[in-house]
Formats: C-alpha cells, structure tokens, sequence
C-alpha cells in the first residue's frame, strides 16, 4: 500500500516524496531505472516519474522501463515524467519556442480531476514542451506561454504535468498530489507517527529475535529515537552507550543523560571517557588531526565498551532516509573533500555487527514526529545539529580543559540570551529562524583595558546562521541588543575573554563551523 516515486534525475525528486508523506501516503523513491520487481516489490498503487533535466528526444535519454505501462497502475509524469509518457504513447515532445523557469499562472479547464477549475500560480522549469497529445489523452490546463501545461487520459488514468507541484511556488501543489495519490490511486492515509511506530516496533522484532543489540546515542535527534524505538520494541535486550568525550556544551552530559534515562532506563551506559579524549587531543592544533583522533578514539572507546557488554550481535544505526537516497547517486555528492564529516565521532562504516536501522525510510521531520510521539522531550527532538567532534572545531588551535572551560562558558551565555529572546525554539526550526548559534574560541589574544589594568587576552567569535540544509547558510541577522548584551556578558563573565567579534560571512565562501 504505497505509492512509488521514480527518479528521473531532478533536483526535487525528494520533495515529491517529502510531500506525499505530508499527505500521510507511504512512498519510496528508485532510480528510474531500478528493476521492476524491486518496484513492484512494494506493491504499489501508482507511480509518479519525476522530472529530470534531460531531453526525451535525446539518444541516450532515461527511458520508461516497459513494466511500468504493462502495470496499468495509475502514473502521474512531473515534467520530464510527461514528456516522457507523450512520447512513449505516440504524442511528440520538441523544445519549446519560449523556454520557461519560474513562476507562471495557468488556467485548468473545467471539470478534470487533478486541478481545481480557475487560474493557478505554478512554478515551470522546462525548455521541451508537449507539441501533440497522444490519442486518449485531453490537456487539462494552459498558460500564455505553454499551451499544454498538464494532461490527462482519465480512462487509463495517466496524468501529466509540465510544472512542478511539489515545490513551494506551486501554492495548489500539494492539492494536485493529493487528488492523485489519494483520491485516483486510492492509497491510504495512514502514515502518522502512530503506525511507523508499530511498524518499526515489529520489524525490529522480526529482525533480532532474542539477540541482545547495541546502540551508540549521541543526544542528537536521530540516534535517540533509534534508540528509543528499539527499546520499544526489545526493552532490555538493547543497551544504549552515551560516550562522554568531554567536548560537550554546558550542561550537556546532564541533559542527554537525563532525557535518555527517562526513556531507555539502565539501558543507557554513560562511558565517562574525558581524559582519553583530551590526552589524544594534546597539542592537536590541526582541524582534520583533530577530527580523524576523535574518530578513531571513539571507535576505540566503544568497542572497549562493547566488549564489556557481550559483544551483541546487532548495532542500531539512525541512518535516516536522504542518506540512503543520497548514497544511491554518488555523482550528485560534493566531489571536493572540504571537511571529513561523516562517522566523524560516530562509527566506521564496516563493523563486524548487524545493522538495525529503523529511520532508513523516515525523513527527519518525521524523525521528529515519531520522536514526540514515543515521548522524548522537546529538546532533544528539536536539537539544533551539533558535530560530532564537538567543542574540538569550536576550540580552535589546541584544546585544553582550561580552554574548554571558557568556551563552554561564553557559548552558554550566547545561547541563554538567544532562548531570553525567544530566538531559539522549534517553531523557528526548518529554514525560518536561527540554524544553529554557537561560540568560537580564537587563539588569538588582543589588548584591552579593564577597570584600569590592561589585558591581553583570547577572543570569542559569535556564530549564528540560518539554512534550510546546512549545504547553505547565511548568518543571522541578530538584533544588535541582544548582540551587544551577549557581548557584554561574556567579556565580564568569562574569564580570559577579553573580546567578541559576530562572524557575518555566509556559507559559502565560509563554511558553518570555523574548522
Ligand atoms: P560546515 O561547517 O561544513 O557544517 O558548514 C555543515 C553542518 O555539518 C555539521 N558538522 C558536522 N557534523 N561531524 C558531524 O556529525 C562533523 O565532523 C561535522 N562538522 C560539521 C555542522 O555543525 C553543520 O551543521
């Protein structure tokens, strides 16, 4: 019961998936040319083929594998999807007199079953167009500039769009998806946090059976409610380790440890492992010998751990689903290495365990949703991302418990004056309000004068960015009040901080993190 979504290569094939599960309808995305069995594995109830950024007429074009007409399942094409459905029914696709990117208003004619009769604000992004309908097939809306803008053939039900509902500028979108997926597929709307649960509460059943299982938990949102939901389903066969390494924030062992206990009970080992780290750590100036050492003593420390509680045979990994599609086209990931972030203070890629992974179809906002619905609290399930070499990129130069120390000070007191401000809560999450906030320690030391004696001291840079994927970001513009008293604080309450600075570079050029 589901729909299937086929990549054809644009970059929104995931916000078409993103948008189906808003509609509660479960989907899964294949590359367009995964084998139909993997497909129909799913028993899916229609699919819907993306667009992507070839030309159908083009000799070595992505093609419509032929299981998908012989389905005879109800199809709906997004741009490229369409072209591609005129073109193997016998209707011609050729580009367009009037290439078209950005918005545009159609008018949908009267009585279809996709659009609402009337004009609609739509987002386009082609250069080929339809120039003739296959036979069975009517256009069901027209803009100035592109006379056949969706299509449909209700007796086969295939339908076809020449703009992108899934986007934010198609404001009717997600009621053209819907009609499709719900009302001409049938699919159901059971998806809520409700029935994941269940479901994953069973498969994890399915999969360890009575063998004890392992988790790493890291007080980010993904690790614990992986943690969470296998504790749901094996209660004491899980143990849950929480590797302090001593590059946490204020308060931060406290509060993971709080939360999770609440949930996971003795399940959850807290290693205290603060000296290991710092030891491996000293005079570690380098950013990327700063991230390999917490990698590799994380590992060390881990297994150490592991050992102690049997070696189970199972390890829990909060993998979540853009990760999964991501790692399918490698070609679409950043080909330069700017940072090493992945497994970065989290696990090697090959361990000699078995992989539960419960969130390997969940998209982080329902990573979210199936955190409050199991009953985390509210501020680990809206955790801004913390790397997971920590406070270490945040230190820069060498990292000292004495530098910790002040870091971890001047970066409480930025936070407390944004959650004063009321700068920092949920409802600010996803791309409107602050990304993340944090304090820098620079090495670098200035003149100052307090009450007469002059310092010499370090600097605390302050970071505030706003993104919606954290492959972008621009910095904060903060009232310049709560700035100043941030400012003002940290100078008098830190000791050893004599100056702070607001970091207003955007990413790119600067990256998120100073190291
Ligand atoms: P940058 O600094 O590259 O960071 O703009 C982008 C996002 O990734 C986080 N980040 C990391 N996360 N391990 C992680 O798990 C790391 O080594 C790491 N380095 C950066 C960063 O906080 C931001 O959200």
């Amino acid at each position: 019961m589901s729909i299937a979504i086929l990549d054809y290569g644009s970059q929104y094939t995931q916000l078409i998936a993103r948008r189906v599960r808003e509609l509660r309808v479960y989907c899964e995305l294949f590359p367009w040319d995964a084998p139909g069995q993997d497909v129909l594995a799913i028993a899916p109830q229609g699919l819907i083929l993306s667009g992507g950024p070839a030309s159908v007429y083009e000799n070595s074009a992505p093609f419509l594998p032929p299981y998908i007409l012989e389905s005879k399942l109800p199809l709906m094409g997004i741009c490229y999807g369409m072209q591609l459905l005129v073109q193997e029914l016998g209707g011609k696709v050729a580009l367009s007199n009037q290439r078209e990117y950005g918005l545009s208003e159609i008018t949908a004619s009267t009585g279809n079953p996709i659009l609402p009769p009337g004009t609609h604000q739509v987002w386009m992004s082609h250069g080929d167009w339809v120039e003739t309908l296959p036979s069975g097939f009517t256009s069901l809306a027209a803009s100035s500039s592109c006379p056949i803008a969706a299509i449909g053939d209700s007796k086969r039900r295939i339908y076809g769009l020449q703009f992108h509902p899934e986007v934010q500028h198609t404001p009717g979108g997600l009621g053209m998806l819907q009609r499709f997926v719900v009302d001409i597929c049938g699919a159901p709307a059971d998806w809520t946090p409700q029935s994941i649960i269940q479901s994953a509460v069973k498969k994890i059943r399915q999969q360890a059976g009575r063998q004890n299982v392992l988790a790493a938990v890291s007080g980010g949102v993904d690790s614990s409610v992986a943690a969470a939901l296998v504790h749901k389903a094996l209660g004491a066969q899980l143990s849950a380790v929480f590797v302090d390494n001593g590059l946490l924030r204020q308060g931060e062992r406290d509060q993971v440890e709080a939360a999770l206990h609440a949930r996971l009970g003795p399940e959850l080992h807290v290693v205290d492992a603060r000296q290991t780290f710092l030891s491996a750590l000293h005079n570690i100036n380098d950013p990327e010998q700063k991230r390999s050492i917490i990698g590799e003593t994380f590992i060390r420390v881990f297994e150490a751990q592991a050992k102690k509680l049997g070696k189970p045979r199972f390890l829990v990994q909060g993998t979540i689903y853009p990760d999964v599609v991501e790692s399918r086209a490698p070609e679409r990931a950043q080909a330069q290495r700017i940072k090493t972030h992945h497994n970065v203070g989290g696990l090697p890629e090959h361990m000699d365990f078995e992989l539960i992974e419960p969130l390997r179809y969940l998209f982080k906002d329902e990573v979210r949703a199936v955190g409050e619905a199991l009953g985390l609290p509210e501020e680990l399930v809206w955790r801004q991302p913390f790397p997971g070499p920590g406070l270490a990129v945040r230190c820069l130069g060498s990292v000292t418990e004495q530098r910790l120390t002040k870091l971890r000070a001047a970066d409480s007191i930025f936070r407390q004056e944004l959650i004063a401000a009321g700068l920092l809560n949920r409802h600010l999450h996803n791309g409107q309000g602050i990304a993340q906030a944090f304090a820098v320690l620079l090495p670098v030391r200035s003149v100052g004068v307090m009450g007469d004696q002059r310092t010499y001291q370090e600097a605390i840079a302050l970071r505030a960015v706003t993104s919606q994927d954290f492959m972008t970001a621009d910095w904060a513009r903060l009232p310049q009040e709560l700035l100043a008293s941030a400012a003002n604080r940290i100078v008098n309450e830190v000791a050893g901080v004599n100056r702070v600075v607001y970091d207003i570079t955007s990413k790119p050029p600067a990256t998120i993190e100073w190291e």
